[in-house]
């Protein structure tokens, strides 16, 4: 099931990207979502900016009931295909994340991986995005540190995040990890560096 909401000049920039390629991210998980979700209980899951859907396949197979929210029509087309090749089921939403969030839905996992948006937005953004988990649930934040600057990621060194930029930047949550990870980048050989946020929502909070 798809349903659209609008939202033009960015939309239009990722299409493009989208189309220049037949695949332009990775198609294998994110390797922190493997590791810190792997042991959970499958739940409700809602991955913000999906994308081609990488880590939202992968919830799907372990039977998450996962929810992939992208402004991008032609990202979560491809994100379609593959649940329909592999005859899983992910629900994608066409739309911006922050309005979609603001429908005030709640899951057991919700994940952004590399959102990389502009300080102000941004604050905004991971507060809804906090607002979403539930009680005993988590948040995993996977992104671009300000070190890979010029290597992955966007060029403006305020879209990057740092550790302390993210430190107070989950409301109501509680942060169980928060730290930067080195990452090799296969095709172009150079050590990326990440940040990587683990955060639930305790239980009576
Ligand atoms: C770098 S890609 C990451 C995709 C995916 N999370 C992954 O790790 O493979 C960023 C994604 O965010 C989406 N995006 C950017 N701004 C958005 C917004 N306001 N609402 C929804 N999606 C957005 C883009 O369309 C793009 O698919």
């Amino acid at each position: 099931m798809t349903d659209h909401h609008h939202h033009g000049h960015d939309q239009g920039h990722w299409n493009d990207r989208y189309a220049s390629a037949s695949r332009l991210f990775n198609v294998e998980p994110d390797e922190s979502l493997v590791e810190l979700a792997q042991n959970l209980p499958p739940g409700r899951a809602v991955d913000l900016g999906a994308g081609e859907g990488r880590n939202s396949l992968w919830l799907a197979r372990r039977n998450w009931q996962v929810t992939a929210v992208d402004l991008s029509d032609v990202a979560l087309g491809r994100l379609d295909s593959a649940a329909a090749e592999e005859n899983i089921s992910v629900k994608t939403v066409v739309g911006d994340i922050v309005e979609y969030l603001n429908r005030g839905e709640q899951f057991d996992l919700v994940v952004l991986a590399y959102i990389q948006w502009m300080p102000e937005e941004r604050a905004k953004l991971l507060a809804a995005a906090s607002a979403a988990v539930a009680a005993g649930g988590h948040l995993l934040l996977v992104g671009h540190h300000l070190e890979s600057l010029g290597k992955g990621g966007p060029p403006q060194p305020e879209r990057l995040y740092t550790e302390d930029s993210l430190k107070d930047a989950f409301p109501g949550l509680e942060v169980i990890d928060l730290e930067r990870k080195e990452r090799a980048a296969g095709d172009i050989g150079l050590p990326l560096v990440d940040v990587i946020v683990w955060a639930v929502r305790p239980e009576n909070g």
